[in-house]
Protein backbone atom coordinates (compact mmCIF):
# COMPACT_ATOMS: atom_id res chain seq x y z
CA UNK A 1 0.00 0.00 0.00
CA UNK A 2 1.12 3.43 -1.03
CA UNK A 3 0.45 6.64 0.69
CA UNK A 4 -2.38 7.92 -2.06
CA UNK A 5 -4.04 4.43 -1.31
CA UNK A 6 -3.67 5.15 2.49
CA UNK A 7 -5.30 8.50 2.17
CA UNK A 8 -7.92 6.91 -0.13
CA UNK A 9 -9.09 4.51 2.74
CA UNK A 10 -9.15 7.39 4.95
CA UNK A 11 -11.39 9.29 3.37
CA UNK A 12 -13.77 6.23 3.38
CA UNK A 13 -13.81 5.16 7.35
CA UNK A 14 -12.37 7.76 8.99
CA UNK A 15 -13.55 11.32 9.98
CA UNK A 16 -12.48 13.93 7.60
CA UNK A 17 -11.71 16.39 10.47
CA UNK A 18 -8.11 16.64 9.73
CA UNK A 19 -6.95 18.66 6.77
CA UNK A 20 -3.85 15.94 6.13
CA UNK A 21 -0.99 15.34 3.39
CA UNK A 22 -1.15 12.73 1.18
CA UNK A 23 1.34 11.60 3.00
CA UNK A 24 2.39 8.49 5.25
CA UNK A 25 4.87 7.66 7.65
CA UNK A 26 6.65 4.04 7.60
CA UNK A 27 9.21 4.94 10.44
CA UNK A 28 11.48 7.16 11.79
CA UNK A 29 14.77 7.52 13.54
CA UNK A 30 16.64 10.24 15.02
CA UNK A 31 14.85 13.39 13.17
CA UNK A 32 14.25 11.69 10.27
CA UNK A 33 11.14 9.98 8.66
CA UNK A 34 10.85 7.80 6.12
CA UNK A 35 7.41 7.41 4.22
CA UNK A 36 5.94 4.29 2.62
CA UNK A 37 7.73 5.06 -0.81
CA UNK A 38 10.77 5.27 1.10
CA UNK A 39 11.70 8.46 0.68
CA UNK A 40 13.64 10.24 3.77
CA UNK A 41 12.11 13.18 5.45
CA UNK A 42 13.92 15.64 8.07
CA UNK A 43 11.08 16.34 10.83
CA UNK A 44 11.18 19.90 12.23
CA UNK A 45 7.58 19.14 13.57
CA UNK A 46 8.21 16.40 15.97
CA UNK A 47 4.59 15.38 15.98
CA UNK A 48 3.72 19.24 17.07
CA UNK A 49 6.16 19.72 19.47
CA UNK A 50 5.93 15.83 20.66
CA UNK A 51 8.79 13.89 20.06
CA UNK A 52 11.36 15.41 22.09
CA UNK A 53 14.05 12.75 21.95
CA UNK A 54 13.53 12.47 18.25
CA UNK A 55 12.46 9.03 16.51
CA UNK A 56 12.83 5.25 18.05
CA UNK A 57 15.35 6.74 20.56
CA UNK A 58 16.71 3.51 21.72
CA UNK A 59 16.25 4.25 25.41
CA UNK A 60 12.78 5.00 24.95
CA UNK A 61 12.10 2.19 22.92
CA UNK A 62 13.61 -0.33 25.24
CA UNK A 63 11.50 1.08 28.32
CA UNK A 64 8.17 0.58 26.53
CA UNK A 65 9.03 -2.60 25.44
CA UNK A 66 10.07 -4.02 29.06
CA UNK A 67 6.85 -1.95 30.34
CA UNK A 68 4.69 -3.81 27.75
CA UNK A 69 6.20 -6.62 28.20
CA UNK A 70 5.18 -6.62 32.41
CA UNK A 71 2.33 -4.26 32.71
CA UNK A 72 0.15 -1.95 30.43
CA UNK A 73 -2.74 -0.73 32.59
CA UNK A 74 -3.99 -1.53 36.22
CA UNK A 75 -6.16 1.26 36.41
CA UNK A 76 -6.18 3.62 39.76
CA UNK A 77 -8.06 1.42 42.10
CA UNK A 78 -4.38 0.10 43.07
CA UNK A 79 -1.10 1.77 43.63
CA UNK A 80 0.95 2.38 40.79
CA UNK A 81 4.77 2.16 41.12
CA UNK A 82 5.56 3.60 37.40
CA UNK A 83 3.13 6.74 38.56
CA UNK A 84 4.85 7.41 41.82
CA UNK A 85 8.21 7.00 40.37
CA UNK A 86 7.22 9.40 37.56
CA UNK A 87 5.90 12.02 40.12
CA UNK A 88 8.99 11.62 42.21
CA UNK A 89 10.81 12.68 39.27
CA UNK A 90 8.43 15.59 38.07
CA UNK A 91 9.13 16.66 41.46
CA UNK A 92 12.55 16.61 41.13
CA UNK A 93 13.01 19.14 38.00
CA UNK A 94 10.04 21.62 39.41
CA UNK A 95 10.65 24.47 41.68
CA UNK A 96 9.09 24.04 45.27
CA UNK A 97 5.73 24.55 46.46
CA UNK A 98 5.27 22.59 42.90
CA UNK A 99 5.59 18.74 43.78
CA UNK A 100 2.28 17.10 43.63
CA UNK A 101 1.25 15.40 40.12
CA UNK A 102 -2.05 14.47 38.73
CA UNK A 103 -1.97 12.24 35.36
CA UNK A 104 -4.00 11.93 32.61
CA UNK A 105 -3.96 11.39 29.01
CA UNK A 106 -3.54 14.78 26.81
CA UNK A 107 -3.31 18.07 27.24
CA UNK A 108 -6.58 18.77 26.69
CA UNK A 109 -7.41 16.84 29.95
CA UNK A 110 -4.74 18.06 31.80
CA UNK A 111 -6.16 21.66 31.36
CA UNK A 112 -9.37 20.74 32.01
CA UNK A 113 -7.91 19.44 35.29
CA UNK A 114 -6.62 22.27 36.28
CA UNK A 115 -9.72 24.39 35.61
CA UNK A 116 -11.58 22.10 37.95
CA UNK A 117 -8.84 22.34 40.29
CA UNK A 118 -9.24 26.21 40.43
CA UNK A 119 -12.67 25.79 40.37
CA UNK A 120 -12.95 23.54 43.43
CA UNK A 121 -9.76 25.18 45.64
CA UNK A 122 -10.81 28.57 45.47
CA UNK A 123 -14.66 27.85 45.41
CA UNK A 124 -15.26 31.01 42.55
CA UNK A 125 -16.54 30.31 39.05
CA UNK A 126 -14.42 32.37 37.26
CA UNK A 127 -11.80 32.10 34.55
CA UNK A 128 -9.24 35.14 32.68
CA UNK A 129 -7.30 33.67 29.88
CA UNK A 130 -5.97 35.46 26.98
CA UNK A 131 -6.76 36.19 23.55
CA UNK A 132 -5.24 33.91 20.85
CA UNK A 133 -4.37 31.11 23.17
CA UNK A 134 -5.00 27.28 22.53
CA UNK A 135 -5.59 25.08 25.70
CA UNK A 136 -7.46 22.20 23.75
CA UNK A 137 -10.94 21.04 22.70
CA UNK A 138 -12.46 19.87 25.31
CA UNK A 139 -15.46 21.71 26.27
CA UNK A 140 -14.23 23.42 29.15
CA UNK A 141 -10.91 24.12 27.33
CA UNK A 142 -12.15 25.55 24.07
CA UNK A 143 -14.22 27.84 26.15
CA UNK A 144 -10.63 29.29 27.54
CA UNK A 145 -8.84 29.61 23.94
CA UNK A 146 -9.30 32.99 22.78
CA UNK A 147 -9.75 31.93 18.63
CA UNK A 148 -13.17 32.28 17.21
CA UNK A 149 -12.45 29.74 14.69
CA UNK A 150 -11.89 27.39 16.99
CA UNK A 151 -15.21 28.00 19.20
CA UNK A 152 -17.19 28.74 16.27
CA UNK A 153 -20.31 26.08 15.85
CA UNK A 154 -19.79 25.27 19.50
CA UNK A 155 -20.83 28.69 20.96
CA UNK A 156 -21.21 29.17 24.26
CA UNK A 157 -19.74 26.81 25.92
CA UNK A 158 -18.54 28.01 28.98
CA UNK A 159 -18.00 31.39 28.05
CA UNK A 160 -20.51 32.71 30.54
CA UNK A 161 -17.87 32.68 33.17
CA UNK A 162 -14.71 33.75 31.01
CA UNK A 163 -13.01 36.30 30.00
CA UNK A 164 -10.61 37.22 27.50
CA UNK A 165 -7.71 39.54 27.52
CA UNK A 166 -5.04 41.17 25.12
CA UNK A 167 -1.90 38.50 25.81
CA UNK A 168 0.46 40.75 27.07
CA UNK A 169 -2.04 43.89 27.74
CA UNK A 170 -0.93 44.60 31.65
CA UNK A 171 -3.40 46.90 31.60
CA UNK A 172 -6.11 44.43 30.47
CA UNK A 173 -4.82 41.71 32.72
CA UNK A 174 -5.19 44.26 35.78
CA UNK A 175 -8.47 44.85 34.91
CA UNK A 176 -10.38 41.55 34.76
CA UNK A 177 -8.45 39.74 37.32
CA UNK A 178 -9.98 40.23 41.16
CA UNK A 179 -11.21 38.39 43.86
CA UNK A 180 -14.18 36.22 41.83
CA UNK A 181 -11.36 34.64 39.83
CA UNK A 182 -10.62 31.20 40.43
CA UNK A 183 -8.13 31.37 37.85
CA UNK A 184 -5.72 33.22 35.08
CA UNK A 185 -4.47 30.20 32.40
CA UNK A 186 -1.62 31.59 30.11
CA UNK A 187 0.74 29.95 27.85
CA UNK A 188 4.23 31.20 28.36
CA UNK A 189 4.71 30.98 24.71
CA UNK A 190 1.40 31.28 22.56
CA UNK A 191 2.05 27.93 20.32
CA UNK A 192 -0.56 27.69 17.73
CA UNK A 193 -1.24 31.29 17.94
CA UNK A 194 1.82 31.90 16.44
CA UNK A 195 5.00 31.49 18.51
CA UNK A 196 4.43 34.52 20.37
CA UNK A 197 6.56 34.83 23.77
CA UNK A 198 4.90 36.63 27.09
CA UNK A 199 6.25 39.56 27.54
CA UNK A 200 8.33 39.71 31.41
CA UNK A 201 6.25 42.54 32.45
CA UNK A 202 3.25 40.64 31.68
CA UNK A 203 4.18 37.27 33.53
CA UNK A 204 5.24 39.30 36.08
CA UNK A 205 2.41 41.12 36.54
CA UNK A 206 0.24 38.01 36.24
CA UNK A 207 1.96 36.33 38.85
CA UNK A 208 1.57 39.57 41.21
CA UNK A 209 -2.23 39.81 40.69
CA UNK A 210 -3.14 36.29 41.28
CA UNK A 211 -1.12 36.54 44.66
CA UNK A 212 -2.60 39.32 45.73
CA UNK A 213 -6.38 38.05 44.85
CA UNK A 214 -6.15 34.48 45.72
CA UNK A 215 -6.69 33.34 41.99
CA UNK A 216 -4.68 30.50 40.95
CA UNK A 217 -2.00 31.45 38.12
CA UNK A 218 -2.22 28.05 35.53
CA UNK A 219 0.30 28.00 33.31
CA UNK A 220 -0.09 26.02 30.29
CA UNK A 221 3.44 24.41 29.60
CA UNK A 222 1.91 21.40 27.02
CA UNK A 223 3.54 22.74 24.31
CA UNK A 224 6.54 24.75 26.17
CA UNK A 225 7.31 22.57 28.74
CA UNK A 226 10.13 19.76 28.99
CA UNK A 227 12.98 21.13 27.55
CA UNK A 228 11.37 22.34 24.39
CA UNK A 229 12.17 26.35 25.41
CA UNK A 230 15.96 25.90 26.61
CA UNK A 231 14.42 25.43 30.34
CA UNK A 232 12.56 22.45 31.61
CA UNK A 233 9.43 24.86 31.72
CA UNK A 234 8.82 28.04 29.60
CA UNK A 235 8.07 29.91 33.31
CA UNK A 236 11.49 29.66 33.98
CA UNK A 237 12.30 32.19 31.61
CA UNK A 238 10.19 34.87 33.70
CA UNK A 239 11.85 33.95 36.88
CA UNK A 240 7.95 33.22 38.52
CA UNK A 241 6.10 30.28 40.24
CA UNK A 242 2.84 29.75 38.97
CA UNK A 243 0.29 27.64 41.06
CA UNK A 244 -0.53 24.55 38.84
CA UNK A 245 0.90 23.41 35.53
CA UNK A 246 -0.28 21.80 32.85
CA UNK A 247 1.99 18.86 30.89
CA UNK A 248 1.53 16.76 27.93
CA UNK A 249 3.12 16.71 24.34
CA UNK A 250 7.16 16.04 25.13
CA UNK A 251 6.43 14.63 28.38
CA UNK A 252 6.14 11.22 26.85
CA UNK A 253 7.96 11.16 23.75
CA UNK A 254 5.06 10.33 21.93
CA UNK A 255 3.55 8.38 24.65
CA UNK A 256 -0.20 9.87 25.25
CA UNK A 257 0.30 11.17 28.94
CA UNK A 258 -0.72 14.95 30.46
CA UNK A 259 0.08 16.33 33.40
CA UNK A 260 -0.85 18.67 35.84
CA UNK A 261 1.86 19.69 39.09
CA UNK A 262 0.86 21.97 41.88
CA UNK A 263 1.66 22.47 45.27
CA UNK A 264 0.53 20.03 47.98
CA UNK A 265 -1.66 23.00 49.47
CA UNK A 266 -3.65 22.97 46.57
CA UNK A 267 -3.41 19.51 45.52
CA UNK A 268 -5.71 18.57 48.63
CA UNK A 269 -8.85 19.68 46.98
CA UNK A 270 -8.83 16.90 44.32
CA UNK A 271 -10.14 14.18 47.34
CA UNK A 272 -11.07 11.13 46.36
CA UNK A 273 -13.90 10.84 44.10
CA UNK A 274 -13.67 14.57 43.06
CA UNK A 275 -11.70 14.11 39.83
CA UNK A 276 -9.93 11.13 37.86
CA UNK A 277 -9.77 9.18 35.02
CA UNK A 278 -9.15 5.08 33.75
CA UNK A 279 -6.19 5.60 31.56
CA UNK A 280 -4.93 8.16 33.24
CA UNK A 281 -1.12 7.74 35.16
CA UNK A 282 -0.42 4.10 33.65
CA UNK A 283 2.41 1.50 34.14
CA UNK A 284 2.96 2.51 30.41
CA UNK A 285 3.35 5.90 29.59
CA UNK A 286 4.77 6.72 33.24
CA UNK A 287 7.70 3.78 32.54
CA UNK A 288 8.20 6.11 29.59
CA UNK A 289 7.99 9.60 30.79
CA UNK A 290 10.21 8.54 32.94
CA UNK A 291 12.58 7.57 30.57
CA UNK A 292 11.84 11.15 28.45
CA UNK A 293 13.01 12.60 32.07
CA UNK A 294 16.11 10.75 32.26
CA UNK A 295 17.39 10.81 28.98
CA UNK A 296 16.93 15.23 28.53
CA UNK A 297 18.88 15.04 31.51
CA UNK A 298 21.56 12.66 30.70
CA UNK A 299 21.89 13.82 27.21
CA UNK A 300 21.49 17.55 28.28
CA UNK A 301 18.94 18.39 25.59
CA UNK A 302 17.26 21.15 27.72
CA UNK A 303 20.90 22.95 27.58
CA UNK A 304 21.40 22.22 24.08
CA UNK A 305 17.74 23.61 23.04
CA UNK A 306 18.47 26.86 24.64
CA UNK A 307 22.33 26.94 22.60
CA UNK A 308 21.38 25.28 19.03
CA UNK A 309 17.74 27.44 19.85
CA UNK A 310 19.40 30.98 20.12
CA UNK A 311 22.37 30.35 17.08
CA UNK A 312 19.35 29.20 15.47
CA UNK A 313 17.31 31.93 15.61
CA UNK A 314 20.41 34.06 14.82
CA UNK A 315 20.72 32.38 11.71
CA UNK A 316 17.08 32.84 10.70
CA UNK A 317 17.15 36.66 11.76
CA UNK A 318 20.16 36.71 9.14
CA UNK A 319 18.16 34.39 6.64
CA UNK A 320 14.99 36.43 6.56
CA UNK A 321 16.90 39.94 6.64
CA UNK A 322 15.81 41.84 3.28
CA UNK A 323 12.88 40.42 2.63
CA UNK A 324 10.35 42.80 2.99
CA UNK A 325 7.19 40.34 3.60
CA UNK A 326 9.21 38.85 6.78
CA UNK A 327 8.06 40.44 9.94
CA UNK A 328 9.45 38.63 12.70
CA UNK A 329 11.66 35.86 14.46
CA UNK A 330 9.99 34.61 17.61
CA UNK A 331 10.54 31.91 20.15
CA UNK A 332 12.72 30.69 22.37
CA UNK A 333 14.95 27.73 22.65
CA UNK A 334 13.63 24.92 19.97
CA UNK A 335 10.32 26.84 19.55
CA UNK A 336 10.70 29.02 16.88
CA UNK A 337 8.60 30.85 14.66
CA UNK A 338 8.94 32.46 11.11
CA UNK A 339 6.22 35.12 10.41
CA UNK A 340 5.77 34.87 6.35
CA UNK A 341 2.53 35.98 6.64
CA UNK A 342 0.84 35.03 3.35
CA UNK A 343 3.98 33.72 2.31
CA UNK A 344 4.19 30.68 5.30
CA UNK A 345 1.81 28.77 3.65
CA UNK A 346 3.07 28.62 0.69
CA UNK A 347 6.86 27.80 2.56
CA UNK A 348 5.28 24.75 3.94
CA UNK A 349 4.67 23.48 0.69
CA UNK A 350 8.39 24.15 -0.93
CA UNK A 351 9.86 22.61 2.40
CA UNK A 352 7.71 19.45 1.92
CA UNK A 353 8.62 19.59 -1.93
CA UNK A 354 12.13 19.53 -0.26
CA UNK A 355 11.31 16.90 2.19
CA UNK A 356 11.31 19.06 5.11
CA UNK A 357 8.67 18.79 6.85
CA UNK A 358 7.26 22.17 8.84
CA UNK A 359 4.19 23.73 9.95
CA UNK A 360 2.20 26.72 10.06
CA UNK A 361 0.88 28.14 13.41
CA UNK A 362 -1.52 31.18 13.33
CA UNK A 363 -2.08 31.16 9.70
CA UNK A 364 1.02 32.99 9.08
CA UNK A 365 3.75 31.39 11.27
CA UNK A 366 5.97 28.77 10.06
CA UNK A 367 6.92 27.08 13.32
CA UNK A 368 9.71 24.97 14.00
CA UNK A 369 9.59 22.44 16.80
CA UNK A 370 12.06 20.12 16.01
CA UNK A 371 13.09 16.58 18.18
CA UNK A 372 16.10 18.03 20.58
CA UNK A 373 18.25 16.11 19.17
CA UNK A 374 18.53 17.84 15.89
CA UNK A 375 21.48 18.10 13.91
CA UNK A 376 23.43 21.46 13.15
CA UNK A 377 23.32 20.11 9.48
CA UNK A 378 19.70 19.08 9.51
CA UNK A 379 19.49 23.05 10.53
CA UNK A 380 21.14 24.45 8.20
CA UNK A 381 19.16 22.56 5.31
CA UNK A 382 16.25 24.30 6.77
CA UNK A 383 18.39 27.86 6.57
CA UNK A 384 18.93 27.59 2.72
CA UNK A 385 15.56 26.29 1.51
CA UNK A 386 14.25 29.68 3.43
CA UNK A 387 16.45 31.76 2.12
CA UNK A 388 16.00 30.21 -1.50
CA UNK A 389 12.64 30.54 -1.45
CA UNK A 390 12.72 33.79 0.00
CA UNK A 391 15.69 35.11 -2.06
CA UNK A 392 15.52 32.61 -5.11
CA UNK A 393 19.30 31.45 -4.66
C1 LIG B 1 -0.56 25.08 24.76
C2 LIG B 1 -1.45 23.93 24.45
N1 LIG B 1 -2.35 23.54 25.36
C3 LIG B 1 -3.16 22.49 25.14
C4 LIG B 1 -3.10 21.79 23.97
C5 LIG B 1 -4.01 20.61 23.74
O1 LIG B 1 -3.31 19.43 23.85
P1 LIG B 1 -3.91 18.06 23.25
O2 LIG B 1 -3.98 18.22 21.79
O3 LIG B 1 -2.94 17.01 23.72
O4 LIG B 1 -5.26 17.89 23.87
C6 LIG B 1 -2.18 22.14 22.99
C7 LIG B 1 -2.09 21.41 21.71
O5 LIG B 1 -1.60 21.88 20.72
C8 LIG B 1 -1.32 23.25 23.23
O6 LIG B 1 -0.42 23.66 22.33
Amino acid sequence: MDSKQVAELSSYYLFQNYAREALCFSHGKGEYLWDLEGNRYIDYVAGIAVNCLGHAHPELVKAICEQASRLIHVSNLYQVKEQADLGEALAAIVPAPLGRSFFCNSGAEANEAALKLAVKHTGRPKVVAARNSFHGRTAATLSVTGQGKYQKGFEPLLSRNVDFIGYNSVEELKAAVDHGTAALILEPVQGEGGVIPASQEFFRAARDLCTDTGALMLVDEVQTGMGRTGEWFGFQHYGVVPDVISLAKGLGGGVPIGAIITSPDIAKAFTPGVHGTTFGGNPLACAAASVVIRVLRQERLVERAAELGAEWKRELVRTVQGHEGVTEVRGMGLMLGVELGDLAKGFQAYALARRLLVNVAGGRTVRLVPPLIISKGSIQELDAALSSYLHGN
